[in-house]
This record gives C-alpha cells, sequence and structure tokens, in this order.
C-alpha cells in the first residue's frame, strides 16, 4: 500500500551505499526515481531494488562531475516520469591521504565530483523547480561538513562547501517567498562501500571512525528531510550532535584530539595495498561488474538504530538542555581521552 501520492524523485549516487538504501526506501514508497551514478551493476541493482519495492525506476549512467550530463539526465527523467518533486544530492568520492600526498589533478576531481556535483544537482533541480515554484532539494551531509578531521582534506573542504552555498541558496530562496525548499542532512559514520574502494594512501584498511550506523539509518533520515524539509539541517546519530556542538564550544581542543587520535580510528589492523582499485575516475563495478550494494564491510560493528534520529526528527527536542547535556558531555569526554 502506498504511504503518500507517489513522487518522482531523483538520487545521485543512487548505485551504492547511503544513495542506494534511500532509493529502496523511495521505492517502498511508489515513488518514481531517477537513479543516477556511474557503475553499471550498482545501477541494475537499485533499478530492481526500486522496482522489488514497489517504485518505478530509470537508472542513468551519470557523472555528476559533468554539468551537462547531469542536465541531460534530469531531461530524461521528466520525460519519462514527469516533474521532479524531490531531488537528493548524494554522490562522492574522495582520496584518505595526508594533505601533501595528494596530487592537484585528485584535488580537483574530489573537488569536483564532491562539491561541484552537488552544485550541478542543485542548479539542473532548481531550474525546473523555480518554473513551478515547487519542490524539495535534500544535500546529504556529513558532520565531518561543520568539523575537519585528518587524512580527508579534499573531502571535508567539499562538505564544508556545500554548507555554505546551501546557506547561500537557502536565503535566495527565502528572499523571493519561493515554496522549493532545501535541507541538509549530516551524517554520522556509515557502513557504506566507500571505505573499500576509495582512493587511499594509508597503510592499513580505511574504517569509519566508530560508533557506526548502518545505512538504512541514514536513508531514513533522508526520507524523513525530504517530507520535512521546512528544518534548515537534520544531525543524525549523537556523534554527529556531538562533533558539531564540540566544534562549536572547544574547537582547539577538538584539533588536539584529532591530531592525536585521527589517524588510527580511521584504519583497521589490516594492511591494505595502496594499489587496490579505486572509484576517483571510473566506478570500480566496470571491471569487475560486481554490485556492491548498499552496505560495506563493517556489518559486525553498525548500528541498526540511532535513538537520537528520532529526537532530531521530532521538533525543539534535542534544543536547550538536551543539546547542552550533549555537547557538554561531550567536551568531557574529549578532555578525559585527550589527558
Ligand atoms: N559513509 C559514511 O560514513 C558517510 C558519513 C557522512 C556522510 N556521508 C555522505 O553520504 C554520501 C554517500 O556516501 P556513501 O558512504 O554512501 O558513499 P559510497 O558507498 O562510496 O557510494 C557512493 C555512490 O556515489 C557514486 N559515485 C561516485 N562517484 C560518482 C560520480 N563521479 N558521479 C556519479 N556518481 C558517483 C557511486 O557509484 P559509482 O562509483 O558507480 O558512480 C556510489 O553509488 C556522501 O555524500 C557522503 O559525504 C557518508
Amino acid at each position: 500500500m502506498l504511504m503518500s501520492a507517489a513522487r518522482t524523485v531523483v538520487i545521485t549516487g543512487a548505485g551504492a551505499g547511503i544513495g542506494r538504501a534511500t532509493a529502496r526506501l523511495f521505492g517502498a514508497q511508489g515513488d518514481r526515481v531517477g537513479l543516477l551514478s556511474r557503475g553499471a551493476a550498482g545501477l541494475d541493482g537499485a533499478a530492481k531494488d526500486v522496482q522489488n519495492a514497489g517504485g518505478q525506476a530509470l537508472p542513468i549512467a551519470t557523472d555528476v562531475a559533468d554539468y551537462g550530463a547531469v542536465e541531460a539526465a534530469a531531461d530524461d527523467i521528466e520525460r519519462a516520469f514527469g516533474p521532479i518533486d524531490v531531488w537528493v544530492n548524494n554522490a562522492f568520492t574522495s582520496v584518505f591521504a595526508p594533505f601533501h600526498e595528494i596530487s592537484p589533478d585528485e584535488y580537483r576531481r574530489v573537488t569536483e565530483v564532491s562539491y561541484l556535483g552537488f552544485v550541478h544537482g542543485t542548479m539542473v533541480a532548481l531550474a525546473r523547480m523555480r518554473e513551478r515554484d515547487a519542490g524539495t532539494i535534500v544535500q546529504v551531509g556529513s558532520a565531518l561538513g561543520s568539523r575537519a578531521i585528518p587524512l580527508q582534506s579534499a573531502y571535508c573542504g567539499a562538505k564544508h562547501a556545500i554548507n555554505g552555498f546551501t546557506e547561500s541558496v537557502r536565503t535566495e530562496l527565502m528572499h523571493e517567498h519561493s515554496k522549493i525548499r532545501i535541507t541538509l542532512v549530516q551524517m554520522p559514520a556509515v557502513n557504506t562501500p566507500q571505505f573499500s574502494w576509495v582512493r587511499s594512501r594509508l597503510p592499513r584498511h580505511p574504517q569509519p571512525v566508530p560508533p557506526i550506523y548502518q545505512p538504512e539509518i541514514a536513508a531514513r533520515a533522508v526520507l524523513f528531510a525530504a517530507k520535512h524539509p521546512q528544518r534548515k539541517e537534520y544531525w543524525v546519530g549523537s556523534t554527529t550532535v556531538a562533533t558539531i556542538l564540540g566544534q562549536r564550544l572547544a574547537p582547539a581542543l577538538l584539533d588536539r584530539y584529532l591530531a592525536k587520535t585521527g589517524y588510527s580510528s580511521q584504519q583497521t589492523d589490516q594492511p591494505m595495498s595502496t594499489d587496490h582499485p579505486d572509484n576517483l575516475w571510473e566506478p570500480v563495478d566496470s571491471d569487475t561488474n560486481k554490485d556492491h550494494g548498499p552496505h560495506g564491510a563493517f556489518d559486525d560493528r553498525a548500528h541498526n538504530r540511532a535513538p537520537q534520529v528520532w529526537l532530531s526528527q521530532h521538533k525543539h527536542a534535542l534544543t536547550g538542555a538536551g543539546a547542552a547535556t550533549v555537547a557538554a558531555t561531550a567536551a568531557l569526554g574529549l578532555r578525559r581521552r585527550y589527558r
């Protein structure tokens, strides 16, 4: 049974990870879902997921760094499914390495995919939504868009930039009394394939900094934000709350804490060769034709529940005393750990 009137939804980076889990949920609502990413195996898998869940799917191989390709995909989706109601910007890539080991070309590529990919999606979506003065754009952000960490400078820069340009666009829409909404969903560490296929120069296998959440939790938050886009942003997971508030309260303390712990907390004990296939320029599944799906390698360590997400979705529940308590606890914890 459909929960609401079916909508036309576009998700970038829909072939794997959070985008893939999100596509499934929109499909389960009976929505018509345009799926954008590059690899054929991931796109085919995502389309099957959406259809099996009860929705309609249109997979389109698209590199989000290419504005023309994103625009052409949007045209195809509107021709097939009608006006786009919801656009989810989610696709990304990164290089896990110290800043001085990243080449200018790699930096540019991460920025073009992870930052400009969101700009392109927003431009293309807004151009269509403005004609109707209706629609919702959801940006999949990160706690690392408020607090940068070592070994991910290009990614953290992109995530900060997304926050900045989104705020700017929101104020322009408000100035115009537009009915279009743009909201951010700031994610915690999530168990997705990125930690196995992002370009890495780290000696050991990259990992999300624990606690790790399953991508379905992130996907439910995106779905909620798409239905309730009047909020400026959503914070998913208690670590996201602690990180953002901790940064506001004690940024210098976080600098010292992350300088001390940030290298080890982003790697498992397992050695990893630095020449494994990565997704920076091409999708990994173009060689292997393997569908990686929504989950990464950390199912045994990932949480299926995040009580804070419920709190953040219920208005004002995590403000005032609640937020102050989380922030104070985080700051205290950091202080203790640093000592
Ligand atoms: N996982 C986490 O811990 C975490 C934490 C905070 C925020 N987030 C955010 O969540 C979002 C998704 O991350 P994830 O962990 O789910 O990533 P992921 O597992 O690496 O999946 C990324 C998706 O993007 C696609 N993609 C990569 N490069 C692309 C390009 N140039 N053009 C189009 N699609 C491209 C990939 O498919 P192809 O390679 O086939 O194109 C894949 O479908 C990102 O915005 C990330 O910042 C994730």
